[in-house]
């Protein structure tokens, strides 16, 4: 039966059943009409392990021991739309393996301060990197019979009271930075879900807000799928009503029966009937993900789960997304028989069972430890535990190599959910740990786990340094192919790593406050911010070093009937294979006022060999240059001269030239 005559048979009663959930993650099934329950689960890295009915408590079975995949910060710094899709591949085989209709993933949300508990489960502080990387994510996942729920919508920015806050921004940040992730993944993924974020906007909680849904969400972008609430985010049942809310999750007022889309939503239709046009909308989007899932048919996919392609799909996007910030002259180590001291307060911790709703029954999970035990056999690996200072240094200088395993961890308070961190300080001792066994043995190598940038006081001591998220069940040994070279690390920066907070526009510029936060940084978000300001970072947007090096020619850019066609060649005159991505930022004409000076529209990651010679081709469509008018109301494009840069990160750019663009 297809939706308009399954819509015309359906009960009010049955409608209403289809607008919230009937336990922690499922929609009810209504068996009379042969509808099928809506099953959802997390999330960005791996299929959530199953939950009790209606407990945020995991059964602890070994059959929900899933494939865990880098975090979204791992995955975006790989700066590969090839891997984003094979990842999400990976989730929904597994969901569908598992059951699932619809994964609550990407997080989408623009890394806007240094503090953030999410930061380490969304992708970008930059929008054009935001929606690069997610929409081959989608593509990813709904080609596989599974929707994609892209999340939260918008301007989920903090943790910290983040049920309450509300969010001044100016419309044009809004646009330009804010929304242009969703944009998207509605226009160019045709995703199938969006979730509402938990914050307020113009004070009205965002899971049922008239401007952010029903005027831009499903009126400008023209969004045909379901809206469903973050859990336990829906407040009020006349705005969930004429808000557009479709679906409301993971209430938690005891029985479903007393969800905002349940009885009270019920009562209200019931004492006026005009209302049925609204829930019809809401329940016509539920049918239509019904059946584009094939939910129901014999024809629809089965899935898989923890094979061996999905472990290598989690190898791969780890040994991309880890990022060398530092390189002198230390790595690669050539020495495979070496004493190596491998401390530090993340050397064997297991990362994938925390961090809050994104957290995995892993099937596995190697360490840095074991993937250095695992790829150096024949070396001496001595592990100690970096409390004692003493012993640190003891051990430290009698070791031919160090390897310092720091960073963060998911407790609260760090990288997780319902909390931003305090400050930028690494937790611990760990400061005057490396400190210590850098001045004990100058064959230190110091790796960083974290979702989010900390500060590295001692960073002019160190000879090497690598950066990474949490980079799932793969990572020590992507990690351990990186030390020994043989993967030649590729992961740039998706976000500024600050010397200090106080160098962060978020932080600058001022505005926080819990209940009402303004977001005075305004467009002027990471790298925007230093750039305007002429703040020197500690390492910029979009750096990451490679062992070797690639040098960047002959830029020659033409306005097309589409766009901008930038073109320019590649060489590697290193001797092992790179894959360097470059990127293209452009500024607009000086006479527009308030500007950044340069911000990324492309980007191409391109595989050279030692010696080999490429020339890039990028194209950028004019409407990437329109700028959001406040006045106006809208986005509109200035005609004048474009500064074009090319080059391997935001503050390493060495082609750059003028066009003069007008439209056409
Ligand atoms: C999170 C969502 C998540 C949901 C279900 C919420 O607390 O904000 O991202 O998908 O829980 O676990």
């Amino acid at each position: 039966m297809n939706h308009e005559a399954l819509l015309a048979e359906l009960t009010l009663e049955e409608k209403i059943d289809l607008c919230h959930a009937q336990d922690k993650f499922s929609v009810a099934p209504i068996p009379r009409l042969g509808i099928e329950s809506l099953v959802t689960s997390d999330g960005p890295n791996g299929i959530r392990e199953e939950q009790a009915a209606d407990e945020w408590r995991g059964l602890g079975r070994e059959e929900d021991k899933a494939t865990y995949l880098p975090a979204e910060t791992v995955l975006a710094a790989t700066w590969n739309a090839e891997l984003c899709k094979l990842q999400g591949q990976v989730l929904a085989e597994e969901a569908l393996y598992r059951g699932k209709d619809v994964v609550l993933a990407p997080g989408i949300n623009i890394i806007r301060t240094p503090l953030g508990g999410r930061n380490f489960e969304y992708i970008s502080e930059d929008p054009y990197l935001t929606a690069a990387i997610a929409v081959p994510y989608i593509l990813g996942i709904q080609e596989n019979d599974v929707a994609a729920c892209v999340k939260h919508y918008a301007l989920n920015n903090q943790e910290t009271n983040r049920g309450e806050v509300n969010i001044e921004v100016s419309r044009r940040a809004l646009y330009e930075i804010y929304l242009k992730g969703f944009k998207a993944a509605v226009k160019d993924a045709d995703v199938a879900c969006v979730m509402g974020a938990y914050n307020c906007y113009r004070n009205q909680h965002c899971c049922h807000n008239q401007h952010l849904v029903n005027d831009v969400l499903k009126g400008e972008l023209g969004f045909q799928g379901v809206f469903m609430s973050d859990w336990a985010g829906t407040k009020d049942t006349r705005e969930a009503l004429y808000n557009g809310l479709d679906l409301e999750m993971g209430s938690e007022r005891g029985s479903h029966r007393n969800d905002h889309m349940a009885d009270a939503l019920l009562e209200l239709v019931r004492s006026n009937p005009n209302l049925t046009p609204l829930v019809d909308d809401k329940v016509r989007r539920s049918l239509r993900l019904h059946d584009r899932l094939h939910k129901g048919s014999a024809l629809r996919k089965k899935g898989s789960f923890n094979t061996p392609e999905h472990q290598h799909v989690a190898y791969t996007v780890a040994a991309e997304g880890i990022i060398m910030l530092k390189n002198d002259d230390l790595l690669p180590i050539k020495d495979s028989t070496a004493h190596i001291l491998v401390t530090g307060p993340n050397a064997d911790l297991h990362q994938s069972n925390g961090g809050g709703s994104s957290a995995i029954a892993a099937f596995y999970e190697i360490t840095p430890l074991k993937g250095i035990q695992n790829r150096f056999p024949n070396a001496t690996i001595e592990y100690i535990d970096s409390q004692d200072i003493i012993q640190l240094e003891i051990s430290a200088r009698k070791a031919d190599w160090v390897i310092y395993c720091g960073g963060l961890n998911h407790d609260l308070g760090f990288d997780c959910e319902n909390e931003d961190k305090a400050n930028m300080k690494l937790p611990s001792n760990q400061d005057l740990e490396i400190s210590t066994v850098l001045s004990s043995n100058p064959n230190t190598v110091v790796l960083m786990t974290c979702g989010s940038p900390v500060e590295m006081p001692w960073i002019s001591q160190a000879r090497a340094v690598l950066w990474t998220g949490y980079a799932g069940m793969e990572f020590g040994n992507a990690l351990a192919d990186i030390l020994l070279g043989v993967v030649n690390p590729s992961g740039k920066l998706t976000y500024t790593l600050p010397r200090h907070l106080e160098d962060h526009p978020s932080t600058r510029y001022g505005g926080y406050s819990f209940e009402n936060n303004i977001y005075k940084d305004d467009i002027f978000v990471g790298y925007r911010g230093y750039d305007r300001d002429h703040i020197d970072p500690l390492f910029c947007f979009g750096h990451g070093l490679h062992y070797g090096s690639v040098d960047y020619q002959a830029l020659v850019c033409q306005q097309d009937e589409a766009g901008i066609q930038a073109t320019f060649r590649l060489t590697n005159t290193g001797s092992q294979p790179i894959k360097e991505t470059a990127q293209l930022y452009i500024g607009h004409p000086g006479y527009i006022a308030d500007r950044p000076p340069r911000e990324l529209k492309a980007f191409s990651k391109v595989l050279l060999l030692p010696g080999e010679s490429k020339e890039v081709s990028l194209h950028i469509p004019m409407e990437e240059l329109d700028i959001y008018d406040e006045r106006e109301g809208c986005f509109r494009f200035y005609d004048g001269d474009y500064q074009i840069f090319v080059g391997a990160s935001s503050r390493d750019l060495p082609l750059s030239t003028i066009l003069n663009i007008a439209s056409r």
